[in-house]
Protein backbone atom coordinates (compact mmCIF):
# COMPACT_ATOMS: atom_id res chain seq x y z
CA UNK A 1 0.00 0.00 0.00
CA UNK A 2 2.55 2.20 1.16
CA UNK A 3 4.11 1.41 -2.34
CA UNK A 4 1.52 2.40 -4.50
CA UNK A 5 1.36 5.84 -2.82
CA UNK A 6 4.84 6.62 -3.46
CA UNK A 7 3.95 5.72 -7.02
CA UNK A 8 1.09 7.64 -7.01
CA UNK A 9 3.29 10.58 -5.83
CA UNK A 10 5.95 10.05 -8.14
CA UNK A 11 3.75 9.98 -10.96
CA UNK A 12 2.37 13.13 -9.90
CA UNK A 13 5.66 14.90 -9.55
CA UNK A 14 6.73 13.88 -13.23
CA UNK A 15 3.61 14.98 -14.28
CA UNK A 16 4.24 18.31 -12.59
CA UNK A 17 7.54 18.78 -13.71
CA UNK A 18 7.44 17.46 -17.13
CA UNK A 19 5.13 20.60 -17.55
CA UNK A 20 8.50 23.05 -17.91
CA UNK A 21 7.64 26.51 -18.07
CA UNK A 22 3.75 25.86 -17.47
CA UNK A 23 0.77 25.87 -19.46
CA UNK A 24 1.33 29.77 -20.43
CA UNK A 25 4.21 29.32 -21.67
CA UNK A 26 3.46 26.40 -23.68
CA UNK A 27 0.61 27.97 -24.97
CA UNK A 28 2.93 30.81 -26.43
CA UNK A 29 5.73 27.85 -27.48
CA UNK A 30 2.93 26.46 -29.84
CA UNK A 31 1.65 29.95 -30.71
CA UNK A 32 4.71 30.90 -32.30
CA UNK A 33 4.79 27.44 -34.48
CA UNK A 34 6.76 25.50 -32.31
CA UNK A 35 6.47 22.03 -30.71
CA UNK A 36 7.61 21.72 -27.20
CA UNK A 37 10.70 20.74 -26.36
CA UNK A 38 9.31 17.06 -25.39
CA UNK A 39 6.65 16.53 -28.51
CA UNK A 40 10.06 17.17 -30.41
CA UNK A 41 12.24 14.20 -29.05
CA UNK A 42 8.92 11.71 -29.12
CA UNK A 43 8.53 12.77 -32.17
CA UNK A 44 12.37 12.49 -33.86
CA UNK A 45 12.73 9.11 -31.91
CA UNK A 46 11.01 5.66 -32.62
CA UNK A 47 7.71 5.60 -31.12
CA UNK A 48 7.54 5.52 -26.71
CA UNK A 49 11.71 4.34 -26.99
CA UNK A 50 12.93 7.68 -24.95
CA UNK A 51 13.93 6.76 -21.68
CA UNK A 52 14.44 9.95 -19.67
CA UNK A 53 17.25 10.70 -17.07
CA UNK A 54 17.41 13.82 -14.71
CA UNK A 55 14.13 15.15 -14.99
CA UNK A 56 14.37 16.32 -10.90
CA UNK A 57 17.23 17.96 -11.17
CA UNK A 58 17.24 21.52 -9.53
CA UNK A 59 18.97 24.80 -10.30
CA UNK A 60 21.47 26.13 -7.71
CA UNK A 61 21.43 29.94 -8.37
CA UNK A 62 21.06 32.26 -5.50
CA UNK A 63 20.84 35.66 -6.99
CA UNK A 64 18.99 38.04 -8.84
CA UNK A 65 15.72 36.45 -7.22
CA UNK A 66 16.80 33.24 -9.02
CA UNK A 67 16.63 31.52 -5.33
CA UNK A 68 12.75 31.63 -5.62
CA UNK A 69 12.57 30.17 -8.49
CA UNK A 70 11.79 26.87 -9.01
CA UNK A 71 13.01 25.73 -12.98
CA UNK A 72 11.02 22.12 -14.35
CA UNK A 73 13.91 20.20 -14.93
CA UNK A 74 16.37 23.36 -15.46
CA UNK A 75 15.02 23.96 -18.91
CA UNK A 76 16.51 20.88 -20.80
CA UNK A 77 15.42 17.31 -21.28
CA UNK A 78 17.96 14.85 -21.51
CA UNK A 79 18.00 10.79 -21.99
CA UNK A 80 18.45 7.87 -24.31
CA UNK A 81 16.02 6.20 -27.11
CA UNK A 82 16.43 4.39 -30.36
CA UNK A 83 16.39 6.10 -34.12
CA UNK A 84 15.81 3.72 -36.97
CA UNK A 85 16.36 0.93 -34.37
CA UNK A 86 19.82 2.23 -33.06
CA UNK A 87 20.82 3.61 -29.63
CA UNK A 88 20.81 7.21 -29.56
CA UNK A 89 21.23 10.14 -27.08
CA UNK A 90 19.64 13.07 -26.53
CA UNK A 91 18.93 16.77 -25.59
CA UNK A 92 16.17 19.28 -26.10
CA UNK A 93 16.29 22.75 -24.49
CA UNK A 94 12.95 24.15 -23.35
CA UNK A 95 12.26 27.56 -24.60
CA UNK A 96 9.58 27.94 -22.20
CA UNK A 97 11.99 27.45 -19.02
CA UNK A 98 13.71 31.06 -18.53
CA UNK A 99 14.53 30.96 -22.52
CA UNK A 100 16.16 27.70 -22.16
CA UNK A 101 18.74 29.37 -21.11
CA UNK A 102 22.25 27.42 -19.98
CA UNK A 103 23.05 27.82 -16.20
CA UNK A 104 24.93 25.32 -13.99
CA UNK A 105 22.45 22.57 -13.51
CA UNK A 106 21.52 22.51 -17.01
CA UNK A 107 24.86 22.07 -18.45
CA UNK A 108 25.48 19.00 -16.14
CA UNK A 109 22.29 17.40 -17.86
CA UNK A 110 24.19 18.14 -20.92
CA UNK A 111 27.55 16.66 -20.18
CA UNK A 112 26.24 13.99 -19.00
CA UNK A 113 24.16 12.65 -21.98
CA UNK A 114 27.42 13.65 -23.42
CA UNK A 115 29.51 11.47 -21.83
CA UNK A 116 27.37 8.37 -22.22
CA UNK A 117 27.17 8.88 -26.16
CA UNK A 118 31.06 8.70 -26.19
CA UNK A 119 31.26 6.33 -24.03
CA UNK A 120 28.80 4.04 -25.60
CA UNK A 121 29.79 5.09 -28.92
CA UNK A 122 26.44 6.17 -30.01
CA UNK A 123 25.45 9.38 -31.97
CA UNK A 124 24.41 12.33 -30.09
CA UNK A 125 21.51 14.67 -31.08
CA UNK A 126 20.94 18.28 -29.46
CA UNK A 127 17.87 20.48 -30.12
CA UNK A 128 18.71 23.87 -29.21
CA UNK A 129 16.27 26.54 -28.30
CA UNK A 130 18.03 28.59 -25.83
CA UNK A 131 19.18 32.32 -25.29
CA UNK A 132 22.66 30.69 -24.31
CA UNK A 133 24.66 31.40 -21.03
CA UNK A 134 22.02 32.20 -18.15
CA UNK A 135 23.29 35.96 -16.96
CA UNK A 136 21.80 35.14 -13.79
CA UNK A 137 24.32 32.39 -13.00
CA UNK A 138 27.32 34.28 -14.07
CA UNK A 139 30.75 32.88 -14.74
CA UNK A 140 28.53 29.12 -13.92
CA UNK A 141 26.59 29.49 -17.00
CA UNK A 142 30.60 30.12 -19.17
CA UNK A 143 31.98 27.39 -17.47
CA UNK A 144 29.31 25.15 -18.37
CA UNK A 145 29.55 26.05 -21.93
CA UNK A 146 33.37 25.12 -21.72
CA UNK A 147 32.24 22.07 -20.47
CA UNK A 148 30.30 21.42 -23.15
CA UNK A 149 32.54 22.60 -25.85
CA UNK A 150 35.22 20.55 -24.71
CA UNK A 151 33.16 17.30 -24.77
CA UNK A 152 32.18 18.40 -28.40
CA UNK A 153 35.82 18.53 -29.32
CA UNK A 154 36.72 14.99 -27.78
CA UNK A 155 33.55 13.60 -29.51
CA UNK A 156 34.09 15.06 -33.25
CA UNK A 157 35.48 11.98 -35.21
CA UNK A 158 34.02 9.51 -32.83
CA UNK A 159 30.46 9.56 -32.49
CA UNK A 160 28.05 11.62 -35.34
CA UNK A 161 26.91 14.77 -33.33
CA UNK A 162 23.88 16.37 -34.34
CA UNK A 163 22.91 19.94 -34.13
CA UNK A 164 19.54 21.20 -34.54
CA UNK A 165 18.20 24.93 -34.00
CA UNK A 166 14.65 25.14 -33.51
CA UNK A 167 14.38 28.49 -31.61
CA UNK A 168 16.43 31.77 -31.03
CA UNK A 169 19.68 30.66 -30.37
CA UNK A 170 22.27 32.89 -28.84
CA UNK A 171 26.13 32.44 -27.50
CA UNK A 172 27.09 29.51 -26.78
CA UNK A 173 23.54 27.78 -27.91
CA UNK A 174 25.34 28.16 -31.15
CA UNK A 175 28.86 28.09 -30.62
CA UNK A 176 28.50 24.25 -29.45
CA UNK A 177 26.03 23.46 -32.98
CA UNK A 178 29.47 24.91 -34.91
CA UNK A 179 31.66 22.25 -33.02
CA UNK A 180 29.60 19.46 -33.94
CA UNK A 181 28.52 17.40 -37.56
CA UNK A 182 25.59 18.32 -38.64
CA UNK A 183 23.39 21.33 -38.30
CA UNK A 184 19.97 21.53 -39.47
CA UNK A 185 17.87 24.77 -39.15
CA UNK A 186 13.94 25.10 -39.73
CA UNK A 187 12.07 27.93 -41.65
CA UNK A 188 10.85 31.03 -39.87
CA UNK A 189 12.16 29.06 -36.85
CA UNK A 190 15.55 28.66 -36.55
CA UNK A 191 17.88 31.57 -35.22
CA UNK A 192 21.54 31.92 -34.53
CA UNK A 193 23.81 34.79 -33.43
CA UNK A 194 26.30 35.09 -31.13
CA UNK A 195 24.60 38.47 -29.66
CA UNK A 196 21.12 39.49 -30.14
CA UNK A 197 18.85 42.38 -31.69
CA UNK A 198 18.55 43.89 -28.01
CA UNK A 199 22.42 43.66 -27.42
CA UNK A 200 23.45 44.95 -30.57
CA UNK A 201 20.49 47.58 -30.23
CA UNK A 202 22.25 48.86 -26.54
CA UNK A 203 26.03 48.89 -27.95
CA UNK A 204 25.80 49.34 -31.63
CA UNK A 205 22.25 51.31 -31.65
CA UNK A 206 21.56 49.60 -34.40
CA UNK A 207 18.12 47.97 -35.06
CA UNK A 208 18.17 44.79 -36.59
CA UNK A 209 15.17 41.78 -36.59
CA UNK A 210 16.33 38.52 -35.63
CA UNK A 211 15.52 36.83 -38.87
CA UNK A 212 17.83 39.34 -41.00
CA UNK A 213 20.66 38.43 -38.07
CA UNK A 214 20.59 35.00 -38.17
CA UNK A 215 17.20 33.11 -39.23
CA UNK A 216 17.62 29.90 -41.05
CA UNK A 217 18.02 30.87 -45.14
CA UNK A 218 20.88 33.35 -43.69
CA UNK A 219 22.52 30.47 -42.54
CA UNK A 220 21.65 27.35 -45.04
CA UNK A 221 22.61 30.75 -47.53
CA UNK A 222 24.61 32.81 -46.75
CA UNK A 223 27.03 31.44 -43.69
CA UNK A 224 27.23 28.00 -44.69
CA UNK A 225 27.08 27.74 -40.77
CA UNK A 226 23.53 25.53 -41.46
CA UNK A 227 24.28 21.79 -43.73
CA UNK A 228 20.00 21.16 -43.87
CA UNK A 229 17.26 23.27 -44.43
CA UNK A 230 13.32 22.61 -43.89
CA UNK A 231 10.19 24.15 -43.96
CA UNK A 232 8.69 22.24 -40.88
CA UNK A 233 10.13 20.78 -37.70
CA UNK A 234 8.60 17.51 -39.04
CA UNK A 235 10.23 17.88 -42.39
CA UNK A 236 13.22 18.72 -40.64
CA UNK A 237 13.15 14.92 -38.34
CA UNK A 238 12.81 13.56 -41.53
CA UNK A 239 15.71 14.69 -42.84
CA UNK A 240 17.70 13.74 -39.57
CA UNK A 241 16.80 9.72 -39.85
CA UNK A 242 17.92 9.88 -43.78
CA UNK A 243 21.49 11.19 -42.87
CA UNK A 244 21.67 8.92 -39.79
CA UNK A 245 20.28 5.93 -42.77
CA UNK A 246 23.42 6.47 -44.94
CA UNK A 247 26.35 7.26 -41.77
CA UNK A 248 28.06 4.70 -39.22
CA UNK A 249 26.68 5.15 -35.76
CA UNK A 250 30.71 5.71 -35.04
CA UNK A 251 34.07 5.44 -35.98
CA UNK A 252 34.89 2.22 -35.59
CA UNK A 253 32.00 0.78 -37.80
CA UNK A 254 30.62 1.26 -41.12
CA UNK A 255 27.49 2.49 -42.15
CA UNK A 256 24.54 0.13 -42.45
CA UNK A 257 24.57 -1.98 -46.28
CA UNK A 258 20.81 -1.85 -47.81
CA UNK A 259 20.16 -4.09 -50.72
CA UNK A 260 21.74 -3.13 -54.09
CA UNK A 261 19.46 -1.17 -56.16
CA UNK A 262 20.09 0.62 -60.20
CA UNK A 263 19.45 4.09 -60.56
CA UNK A 264 16.12 4.70 -62.03
CA UNK A 265 16.04 4.82 -66.08
CA UNK A 266 15.18 8.23 -66.26
CA UNK A 267 18.76 9.69 -65.51
CA UNK A 268 20.91 8.60 -68.92
CA UNK A 269 24.69 9.28 -68.09
CA UNK A 270 25.34 9.41 -71.32
CA UNK A 271 22.71 12.47 -72.33
CA UNK A 272 23.90 14.39 -69.32
CA UNK A 273 27.17 15.82 -70.23
CA UNK A 274 27.37 18.50 -73.30
CA UNK A 275 30.04 18.07 -75.54
CA UNK A 276 30.80 21.59 -75.71
CA UNK A 277 33.19 22.54 -72.71
CA UNK A 278 31.18 25.75 -72.06
CA UNK A 279 27.69 24.29 -71.74
CA UNK A 280 26.22 23.91 -68.19
CA UNK A 281 24.60 20.99 -67.16
CA UNK A 282 23.53 20.19 -63.41
CA UNK A 283 26.36 17.45 -61.84
CA UNK A 284 23.53 15.90 -59.55
CA UNK A 285 21.96 13.99 -62.57
CA UNK A 286 25.09 12.85 -63.37
CA UNK A 287 25.10 11.49 -59.60
CA UNK A 288 21.82 10.61 -59.90
CA UNK A 289 22.20 8.59 -62.81
CA UNK A 290 25.43 6.20 -60.34
CA UNK A 291 23.96 5.44 -57.15
CA UNK A 292 21.19 3.11 -56.15
CA UNK A 293 17.64 4.37 -56.47
CA UNK A 294 18.88 7.66 -57.62
CA UNK A 295 18.49 8.78 -54.29
CA UNK A 296 21.24 11.55 -53.63
CA UNK A 297 21.21 13.14 -49.96
CA UNK A 298 22.67 16.42 -50.81
CA UNK A 299 24.45 18.49 -47.95
CA UNK A 300 24.65 22.22 -47.84
CA UNK A 301 21.95 22.61 -51.15
CA UNK A 302 21.78 25.64 -50.90
CA UNK A 303 25.24 27.31 -50.21
CA UNK A 304 28.47 27.43 -51.96
CA UNK A 305 26.12 25.83 -55.21
CA UNK A 306 28.95 25.51 -57.29
CA UNK A 307 30.31 22.45 -55.09
CA UNK A 308 28.09 19.42 -54.22
CA UNK A 309 28.21 17.08 -51.87
CA UNK A 310 26.11 14.39 -50.60
CA UNK A 311 25.69 10.70 -49.47
CA UNK A 312 24.32 8.06 -52.15
CA UNK A 313 24.92 4.63 -52.04
CA UNK A 314 26.34 2.81 -54.52
CA UNK A 315 25.48 -1.24 -54.68
CA UNK A 316 24.37 -0.81 -51.46
CA UNK A 317 27.40 0.74 -49.60
CA UNK A 318 27.67 4.50 -48.46
CA UNK A 319 29.37 6.76 -50.52
CA UNK A 320 30.56 10.30 -49.97
CA UNK A 321 30.07 12.48 -53.51
CA UNK A 322 32.17 15.63 -54.32
CA UNK A 323 31.63 16.99 -57.37
CA UNK A 324 31.81 20.34 -59.23
CA UNK A 325 28.39 21.91 -60.26
CA UNK A 326 29.47 23.71 -63.95
CA UNK A 327 25.41 24.98 -63.04
CA UNK A 328 26.62 27.32 -61.21
CA UNK A 329 29.89 29.73 -61.80
CA UNK A 330 31.26 26.81 -64.07
CA UNK A 331 32.09 25.24 -61.22
CA UNK A 332 34.95 26.96 -60.12
CA UNK A 333 36.62 26.41 -56.19
CA UNK A 334 36.87 29.60 -54.44
CA UNK A 335 36.75 30.28 -50.82
CA UNK A 336 33.65 29.05 -49.70
CA UNK A 337 33.05 25.42 -52.13
CA UNK A 338 36.92 25.03 -50.81
CA UNK A 339 35.18 25.01 -47.02
CA UNK A 340 32.31 22.89 -48.26
CA UNK A 341 34.80 20.21 -49.66
CA UNK A 342 37.39 20.37 -47.12
CA UNK A 343 34.74 19.54 -43.87
CA UNK A 344 32.92 17.12 -46.08
CA UNK A 345 36.37 14.94 -47.12
CA UNK A 346 37.04 14.87 -43.52
CA UNK A 347 33.88 13.65 -42.25
CA UNK A 348 33.89 10.38 -44.45
CA UNK A 349 37.39 10.19 -43.71
CA UNK A 350 36.72 9.77 -40.04
CA UNK A 351 33.91 8.06 -40.70
CA UNK A 352 35.19 5.06 -42.76
CA UNK A 353 32.96 6.18 -46.05
CA UNK A 354 34.40 5.87 -49.62
CA UNK A 355 34.82 8.84 -51.50
CA UNK A 356 33.68 9.64 -54.99
CA UNK A 357 34.91 13.04 -56.91
CA UNK A 358 33.49 13.62 -60.23
CA UNK A 359 35.75 16.28 -62.08
CA UNK A 360 34.34 19.62 -64.47
CA UNK A 361 36.21 22.95 -63.37
CA UNK A 362 37.99 25.62 -65.18
CA UNK A 363 40.26 25.66 -61.79
CA UNK A 364 40.52 28.43 -58.90
CA UNK A 365 38.21 31.70 -59.01
CA UNK A 366 41.11 34.43 -60.23
CA UNK A 367 39.88 38.05 -59.11
CA UNK A 368 40.69 40.46 -56.38
CA UNK A 369 37.40 39.48 -54.15
CA UNK A 370 38.74 35.76 -54.10
CA UNK A 371 42.32 36.48 -53.26
CA UNK A 372 41.77 39.03 -50.40
CA UNK A 373 39.47 36.76 -49.16
CA UNK A 374 41.79 34.17 -48.46
CA UNK A 375 41.32 31.57 -51.44
CA UNK A 376 45.17 30.29 -51.08
CA UNK A 377 44.02 29.37 -47.05
CA UNK A 378 40.82 28.05 -47.95
CA UNK A 379 41.94 26.64 -51.16
CA UNK A 380 44.57 24.61 -49.68
CA UNK A 381 42.08 23.06 -47.29
CA UNK A 382 41.34 21.04 -50.07
CA UNK A 383 44.62 19.59 -50.56
CA UNK A 384 45.18 19.25 -47.26
CA UNK A 385 41.61 16.87 -46.98
CA UNK A 386 42.08 15.08 -49.70
CA UNK A 387 45.74 14.12 -48.98
CA UNK A 388 45.14 13.49 -45.57
CA UNK A 389 42.30 11.17 -46.24
CA UNK A 390 42.56 7.50 -46.33
CA UNK A 391 39.39 6.01 -47.39
CA UNK A 392 38.76 4.80 -50.29
CA UNK A 393 39.49 7.61 -53.05
CA UNK A 394 37.90 7.01 -56.81
CA UNK A 395 37.99 9.99 -59.31
CA UNK A 396 36.19 10.57 -62.85
CA UNK A 397 37.14 13.49 -64.59
CA UNK A 398 33.83 13.98 -66.64
CA UNK A 399 35.29 17.16 -68.60
CA UNK A 400 37.56 19.83 -67.64
CA UNK A 401 40.34 19.27 -65.33
CA UNK A 402 42.55 22.62 -65.78
CA UNK A 403 45.19 23.28 -63.67
CA UNK A 404 44.84 23.57 -59.73
CA UNK A 405 41.49 22.68 -60.10
CA UNK A 406 43.18 19.29 -61.46
CA UNK A 407 45.16 18.29 -59.08
CA UNK A 408 42.42 19.55 -55.91
CA UNK A 409 40.08 17.35 -57.34
CA UNK A 410 41.08 14.04 -55.77
CA UNK A 411 44.11 13.45 -58.50
CA UNK A 412 45.97 10.99 -58.49
CA UNK A 413 49.03 12.81 -57.05
CA UNK A 414 46.89 13.32 -54.04
CA UNK A 415 46.74 9.59 -53.80
CA UNK A 416 43.45 8.87 -55.26
CA UNK A 417 43.46 5.00 -55.25
CA UNK A 418 41.40 5.24 -58.79
CA UNK A 419 41.53 7.61 -61.66
CA UNK A 420 38.79 7.36 -64.49
CA UNK A 421 38.20 10.13 -67.36
CA UNK A 422 35.60 10.00 -69.69
CA UNK A 423 36.67 10.34 -73.89
CA UNK A 424 35.89 14.15 -73.70
CA UNK A 425 38.15 15.13 -70.50
CA UNK A 426 40.35 17.59 -70.59
CA UNK A 427 43.25 18.22 -68.65
CA UNK A 428 45.68 21.08 -69.05
CA UNK A 429 47.31 23.99 -67.14
CA UNK A 430 44.49 25.89 -68.23
CA UNK A 431 41.51 26.48 -70.62
CA UNK A 432 42.97 26.32 -74.18
CA UNK A 433 42.22 29.46 -75.19
CA UNK A 434 44.24 31.63 -72.31
CA UNK A 435 47.06 29.02 -72.79
CA UNK A 436 47.41 29.97 -76.49
CA UNK A 437 47.04 33.78 -75.81
CA UNK A 438 49.81 33.13 -73.21
CA UNK A 439 52.24 31.11 -75.04
CA UNK A 440 51.59 31.90 -78.56
CA UNK A 441 50.98 36.22 -77.74
CA UNK A 442 54.34 36.82 -79.75
CA UNK A 443 52.77 35.00 -83.15
CA UNK A 444 49.15 35.67 -82.80
CA UNK A 445 50.06 39.80 -82.15
CA UNK A 446 53.12 39.45 -85.12
CA UNK A 447 50.46 37.62 -87.34
CA UNK A 448 49.07 39.28 -90.88
CA UNK A 449 45.59 37.76 -89.59
CA UNK A 450 46.08 37.33 -85.71
CA UNK A 451 42.29 36.20 -85.30
CA UNK A 452 43.03 33.37 -87.74
CA UNK A 453 46.59 32.81 -85.90
CA UNK A 454 44.66 32.79 -82.32
CA UNK A 455 41.84 30.21 -83.77
CA UNK A 456 44.66 28.29 -84.93
CA UNK A 457 46.66 28.14 -81.87
CA UNK A 458 43.90 27.32 -79.91
CA UNK A 459 43.19 24.54 -81.82
CA UNK A 460 47.09 22.47 -81.71
CA UNK A 461 46.84 23.60 -77.79
CA UNK A 462 43.55 21.60 -77.48
CA UNK A 463 44.57 18.71 -79.95
CA UNK A 464 47.85 18.17 -77.91
CA UNK A 465 46.29 18.53 -74.26
CA UNK A 466 42.66 18.91 -74.10
CA UNK A 467 42.02 14.83 -74.15
CA UNK A 468 42.68 12.15 -71.43
CA UNK A 469 44.73 11.01 -73.32
CA UNK A 470 48.28 12.72 -72.88
CA UNK A 471 47.28 12.20 -68.92
CA UNK A 472 46.52 8.49 -69.31
CA UNK A 473 49.70 8.12 -71.37
CA UNK A 474 51.53 8.95 -68.42
CA UNK A 475 49.41 6.34 -65.65
CA UNK A 476 47.88 9.56 -63.96
CA UNK A 477 44.82 8.43 -65.46
CA UNK A 478 43.88 4.74 -64.94
CA UNK A 479 41.26 4.01 -67.44
CA UNK A 480 39.92 5.86 -69.78
CA UNK A 481 36.05 5.14 -69.54
CA UNK A 482 32.79 5.25 -71.74
CA UNK A 483 29.97 7.27 -69.42
CA UNK A 484 28.18 4.01 -69.04
CA UNK A 485 30.65 2.23 -67.65
CA UNK A 486 31.17 4.60 -64.51
CA UNK A 487 28.66 2.74 -62.08
CA UNK A 488 30.38 -0.60 -62.89
CA UNK A 489 34.25 1.06 -62.52
CA UNK A 490 32.89 2.70 -59.47
CA UNK A 491 31.56 -0.28 -57.56
CA UNK A 492 34.59 -2.64 -58.53
CA UNK A 493 37.10 0.25 -57.21
CA UNK A 494 34.98 0.07 -53.93
CA UNK A 495 34.96 -3.64 -53.15
CA UNK A 496 38.84 -4.07 -54.26
CA UNK A 497 39.24 -1.07 -51.95
CA UNK A 498 37.57 -3.20 -48.90
CA UNK A 499 40.82 -4.11 -47.35
CA UNK A 500 42.70 -0.36 -47.82
CA UNK A 501 45.28 -0.49 -45.17
CA UNK A 502 47.40 2.71 -45.62
CA UNK A 503 48.99 4.56 -42.49
CA UNK A 504 50.11 8.36 -42.60
CA UNK A 505 53.80 9.36 -40.86
CA UNK A 506 53.16 9.28 -36.74
CA UNK A 507 52.35 12.38 -35.47
CA UNK A 508 50.73 14.15 -32.66
CA UNK A 509 48.12 16.10 -35.23
CA UNK A 510 48.59 17.69 -38.99
CA UNK A 511 48.38 21.68 -38.65
CA UNK A 512 45.84 22.16 -41.61
CA UNK A 513 45.12 25.62 -43.29
CA UNK A 514 42.30 25.72 -40.60
C1 LIG B 1 18.55 34.37 -18.79
C2 LIG B 1 17.16 34.56 -20.59
C3 LIG B 1 18.26 34.51 -21.47
C4 LIG B 1 19.58 34.37 -20.90
C5 LIG B 1 16.48 34.70 -22.65
N1 LIG B 1 16.08 34.70 -21.37
N2 LIG B 1 17.80 34.61 -22.74
N3 LIG B 1 17.32 34.50 -19.26
N4 LIG B 1 19.66 34.31 -19.56
N5 LIG B 1 20.66 34.28 -21.67
C6 LIG B 1 14.72 34.77 -20.87
C7 LIG B 1 14.12 36.14 -21.06
O1 LIG B 1 14.47 37.00 -20.00
C8 LIG B 1 12.62 35.81 -21.05
O2 LIG B 1 12.22 35.62 -19.71
C9 LIG B 1 12.57 34.45 -21.73
O3 LIG B 1 13.90 33.91 -21.63
C10 LIG B 1 12.21 34.55 -23.19
O4 LIG B 1 13.07 35.49 -23.80
P1 LIG B 1 12.55 36.69 -24.73
O5 LIG B 1 13.64 37.70 -24.78
O6 LIG B 1 11.20 37.11 -24.26
O7 LIG B 1 12.38 35.94 -26.12
P2 LIG B 1 12.66 36.52 -27.57
O8 LIG B 1 12.09 37.87 -27.73
O9 LIG B 1 12.22 35.46 -28.53
O10 LIG B 1 14.26 36.67 -27.69
C11 LIG B 1 15.08 35.54 -27.54
C12 LIG B 1 16.57 35.99 -27.48
C13 LIG B 1 16.74 37.06 -26.38
C14 LIG B 1 16.96 36.58 -28.84
C15 LIG B 1 17.39 34.75 -27.25
O11 LIG B 1 16.10 36.59 -25.21
C16 LIG B 1 18.16 37.37 -26.09
O12 LIG B 1 18.79 38.13 -26.82
N6 LIG B 1 18.68 36.81 -25.00
C17 LIG B 1 20.05 37.07 -24.59
C18 LIG B 1 21.02 36.44 -25.52
C19 LIG B 1 22.44 36.49 -25.04
O13 LIG B 1 23.08 37.53 -25.21
N7 LIG B 1 22.88 35.45 -24.30
C20 LIG B 1 24.13 35.36 -23.67
C21 LIG B 1 25.10 34.88 -24.69
S1 LIG B 1 26.72 34.68 -24.05
P3 LIG B 1 10.76 36.03 -19.21
O14 LIG B 1 10.82 35.76 -17.74
O15 LIG B 1 10.59 37.47 -19.55
O16 LIG B 1 9.82 35.14 -19.98
C22 LIG B 1 26.95 33.03 -24.01
C23 LIG B 1 28.31 32.61 -23.53
C24 LIG B 1 28.92 31.58 -24.39
O17 LIG B 1 26.13 32.28 -24.32
C25 LIG B 1 29.90 32.20 -25.28
C26 LIG B 1 30.42 31.21 -26.23
C27 LIG B 1 31.74 31.55 -26.83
Amino acid sequence: MALEKKIRELKEKREIVSKGGGDKAIEKQVAMGKLTARDRINSLLDKESFHEYDLFVQHDARDFGMEKKELHGDGVITGTGTLNGNPISIFAQDFTVVGGSLGRMHAGKITKIMDHALKMRMPLIGINDSGGARIQEGVNSLAGYGEIFFRNTLASGVIPQISVILGPCAGGAVYSPALTDWVFVVDNISKMFITGPEVIKSVLGEEISQEDLGGARVHAEITGNAHFFAKTEYECFEQIKKLLSFIPWNNSEKAPKTAPKPPKKEYKIDTIVPEDPKQPYDVRNVIRAIVDDSDFFEVQEMWAANAVIGFGRVNGETVGFVANQPLVMAGVLDVDSSDKIARFIRYCDAFNIPLVTLVDLPGYLPGIDQEHAGVIRHGAKILYAYSEATVPKTTVILRKAYGGGYIAMSSRHLRADFVFAWPGAEIAVMGPEGAANIIFRKEITEAADPEAMRKEKVKEYSEKFANPFVAASKGYIDSVIEPGETRRYIIHAIEVSERKDISMPKKKHGIPPF
